[in-house]
């Protein structure tokens, strides 16, 4: 269970979020979303304690996360963005294993893992090249692996199929639905994109100026819109 508690970030004189409150139980797959600038990026990457925040508090299972050493903290969390920051000079395969080598998991052990991953996204013939050579889409699948690779209890992905075209993307989509019916991780997953929103959302919270203007399931979105805005949002982004 992640537990923002009035969570405020302010940039010089930017309030990026503004006394954010939200509770994501285990096994819950939260979207954020809203337009750019609303505070989607800057609310992820406090949880991973990339950005720390101005004042409130994020429990993690309970536990406050500014008690623990961030690092820590992050190797408990798969962090898939848009960018998809695989290290050039590493294999797909070393890529992969980066957090599993990090916690010093004994070799046989993660090449297992790594193998098993490859499987997952359904790119095993691609392990020994370097990410270079990969499209657009199959670096996003690898970015999804390597999150997934320690088996992290908690993802947390930031427009991860945002790179690619829009009957690709659908097939991330579905992939990554399948999976996580299969795997029941909590995911916090930023999008722009209602569609995506609708599709894999268990819970949709759209954010507008760093604040939560509506909270609930797709069905709540499509059917009581809670205000203009979020009609708009709708109207704009639905199919
Ligand atoms: N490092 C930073 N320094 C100064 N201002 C920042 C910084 N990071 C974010 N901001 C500001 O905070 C606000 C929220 O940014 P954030 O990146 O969280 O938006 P977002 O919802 O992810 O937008 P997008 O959809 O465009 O990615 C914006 O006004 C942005 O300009
Ligand atoms: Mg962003």
């Amino acid at each position: 269970m992640i537990q923002l508690e009035n969570i405020s970030k302010t940039f010089h004189t930017t309030v990026a979020v503004d006394r954010l409150s939200l509770e994501i139980p285990t096994g819950q797959l939260c979207v954020l979303i809203g337009s750019s600038g609303c505070g989607k990026t800057t609310t992820l990457k406090m949880i991973n304690r990339l950005i720390e925040p101005s004042s409130g508090t994020i429990l993690i299972d309970g536990v406050d996360s500014s008690t623990l050493i961030a690092h820590d903290l992050r190797r408990t969390m798969g962090y898939a963005i848009q960018s998809v920051g695989l290290l050039p000079h590493l294999t797909v395969a070393q890529n992969i294993a980066v957090v599993p080598t990090l916690l010093q998991w004994e070799k046989p052990k993660i090449e297992a893992r790594v193998t098993e991953m490859l499987e997952l996204v359904g790119l095993a013939h691609l392990a020994k090249s370097l990410p270079k050579s990969l499209s657009g889409g199959q670096a996003q699948r690898i970015g999804v692996a390597r999150a997934l690779a320690a088996d992290p209890p908690i993802l947390l992905m930031d427009e991860p199929f945002g790179a690619v075209d829009p009957l690709t993307r659908e097939r991330l989509q579905r992939e990554f639905l399948a999976l996580q019916q299969r795997l029941q991780k909590t995911v916090v997953l930023v999008t722009h994109d209602m569609n995506e929103a609708v599709l894999l959302a268990d819970r949709i919270v759209l954010l507008k100026n760093g604040r939560i203007e509506q909270d609930g399931t797709p069905k709540d979105f499509l059917e009581q819109p809670i205000s203009e805005y979020v009609e708009d949002f709708m109207r704009m982004t639905r199919r």
